[in-house]
């Protein structure tokens, strides 16, 4: 489908009509997924570092991973609308690397728009990226690539301080031209306030239910990262659990010769079974 189909305008006009739907995926199978559950959009998160890659934390994936991730949702899920999210150093150099990288998220990667980490130390480099017409979804509150500055992934704007920087971050954004803003991590009052005071959606995760949308990890809906399970994420199935009970009886099976069964095997004809015996 050609990119131009779909656009993050879609969502700016569901702000104050339904609730903002949106899921992570990285492959194939889970953005096919996503997209005939009915998702309101897919972000190709840097979350694949840890869910997908096995790494700490989001740092060590780079522009050439994230690309075959969006590659491959855009195969999967080729309807629904694909946000590709900038890796750590894809756009903290300049502004003239930004908007190269985001662009190879469009180009490459087939995807709608970017999401980039940050608040007012970033707000020059998304006037640059939607100035060249990639659309940009802002991420403010907790957020992950500035975790060694921040020390840790605590729940930001606790504080009057910090709450008030939230605020006035979510509005800067707006102006640099963000058609939404992802809120991680955030008391629901101030997730409230940002909703009530920018006109672009909101879009929350671990921020409560005042956020014009919601996004969670797909791993963590479905129950596939055991490791991690913070207070905000709601898992609506076992599937570690439930896949590697799959896997343990297919070992077992194999392993006591119950498969492969007749139905699972390939034959030879009659005819050739014989004339092969008799030639040897
Ligand atoms: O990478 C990610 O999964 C994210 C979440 C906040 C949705 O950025």
């Amino acid at each position: 489908m050609s990119l131009f189909k779909l656009s993050p305008k879609n969502l700016m006009e569901k702000k104050g009509k339904e609730v903002i739907v949106g899921i992570t995926a990285y492959d194939y199978i889970s953005a096919k997924l996503a997209e005939s559950a009915g998702v309101d959009f897919i972000l190709i998160g840097d979350s694949a570092s840890m869910v997908i890659l096995g790494y700490e934390d989001t740092f060590p994936i780079d522009m050439e991973e994230m690309l075959i991730f969006c590659k491959a949702v855009s195969r999967g899920a080729p309807n629904v609308l694909r946000i590709g999210d900038m890796p750590f150093l894809s756009y903290q150099v300049s502004k003239k690397t930004a908007v190269y990288n985001a662009g190879r998220f469009v180009k490459e990667g087939r995807c709608h728009g970017v999401k980039i980490e940050g608040g007012e130390e970033i707000v020059e480099i998304v006037y640059a990226v939607t100035k060249a017409g990639i659309p940009v979804l802002g991420h403010i509150g907790v957020t992950p690539q500035r975790s060694i500055e921040l020390g840790g992934l605590k729940v930001r704007g606790k504080d009057v301080e910090t709450a008030k920087k939230l605020i006035k971050e979510a509005k800067l954004l707006e102006e640099a031209g963000v058609f939404a803003v992802l809120l991680e991590c955030v008391p629901s009052e101030i997730s409230k306030i940002i909703t009530e005071e920018v006109k672009v959606p909101t879009i929350g995760i671990g921020a409560g239910p005042y956020t014009d949308g919601q996004i969670l990890v797909f791993h963590d809906v479905v129950g596939l990262f055991p490791e991690m399970r913070p207070k905000f994420v709601k898992t609506y199935f076992k599937g570690f659990e439930v896949l590697k009970e799959a896997i343990s009886t297919y070992i077992k099976e194999c392993k006591e010769k119950i498969f492969p069964e007749e139905k699972h095997s390939f034959r030879l004809s009659e005819e050739i079974l014989k004339e092969l015996l008799l030639k040897k």
